[in-house]
């Protein structure tokens, strides 16, 4: 199989020509799949049908464990038996459209601040798969920053400031900077993770800035000059050059890589229109000890 890709942006994003991922289970044409990750950073699948099994099922094939404790997880029981889907969506178990100040619906507005999945924990999120189920008739994008190429755009000195920083990140902090309130337990059981601010691939030889909303303080240094240089690389990682925008069909999967991708939701009309979308997220472990780890 060699896969066939259309660029959606000047440096990374790719739309896959047809395939059937539900039938992709053969390793070397799963290699390939990793191998245009580690090229585009997000891939567009359109018609993939999957239930929320079948969704599970390919993300382990694809690069092994998958997280269970990420977004609401952290908080409430999702609406599925499976830990690993992550509900990405506007409605109750029984799917109706939230109320404006259903919890689960304030906690998921956090969504449209740039981050990247999962950082908040260690291991953090590699891979996340977004399948769109039910799509607004209203725009409800999407977009990715490519954080190699933010990288890469910086000046020498800035790239020799930020080397060897490592940096603190939490769910709490990213809810709490829109006033999403937390109780004190919930609190006390999102310590968050720590992360170097610049990431290495060692095969590609290429870095990527890894920021996310939840990067909270950098490690060693007062919290305000931190918060402020991480807003200010945020900022430099997200101007238009760095970015496009998906625009959702129902089938879409969307693959991205959180290590070097941010992402994030953009408003629509929430209480009026339902958006339908799961997500399975896979840990960033090396790849080598996947068969060791059960
Ligand atoms: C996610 C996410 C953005 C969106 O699923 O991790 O941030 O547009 N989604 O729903
Ligand atoms: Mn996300």
């Amino acid at each position: 199989m060699a896969l066939s890709i259309r660029k959606l942006h000047s440096s990374f994003g790719g739309e896959v020509g047809p395939i059937d991922l539900m039938k992709v289970v053969d390793e070397g044409e799963l290699a390939e799949i990793r191998n245009a990750m580690d090229d585009y950073a997000v891939l567009v699948f359109r018609d993939q049908h999957f239930d929320n099994d079948e969704q599970a099922a390919f993300a382990e094939r694809l690069d092994g464990q998958l997280h269970t404790k990420t977004g609401t997880a952290t908080l409430q029981k999702n609406r599925f038996d499976n830990e690993a889907i992550s509900d990405i969506s506007n409605v109750d178990a029984e799917g109706h459209l939230l109320d404006a100040n259903d919890r689960k619906r304030l906690f998921g507005l956090a969504n449209r601040l740039w981050h990247a999945d999962a950082s908040f924990q260690n291991p953090a999120g590699r891979y996340s798969m977004l399948s769109a189920r039910i799509v607004p008739p209203v725009p409800a994008d999407t977009q990715f920053a490519d954080m190699r190429a933010a990288y890469d755009a910086l000046s020498d000195e800035m790239k020799a400031r930020l080397a060897g920083l490592k940096v603190h990140h939490s769910i709490a902090y990213s809810r709490q900077r829109l006033g999403f309130a937390l109780s004190e337990e919930e609190e006390a059981k999102l310590e968050g993770a720590y992360h170097p601010l610049i990431r290495s691939f060692p095969g590609s030889g290429r870095k990527s800035l890894y920021l996310a909303s939840h990067a909270s303080m950098i490690v060693d240094w007062p919290v305000p000059e931190g918060r402020m240089l991480l807003q200010e690389l945020v900022e430099h990682a997200t101007q238009p050059q760095f970015v496009f925008s998906h625009r959702w069909r129902v089938g879409d999967l969307v693959i991205w890589d959180n290590r070097t991708t941010m992402h994030r939701a953009t408003a629509f009309d929430d209480k009026t229109y339902v958006r339908d979308m799961r997500r399975v997220t896979t840990l960033d472990v090396d790849r080598a000890e996947r068969s060791k780890v059960a």
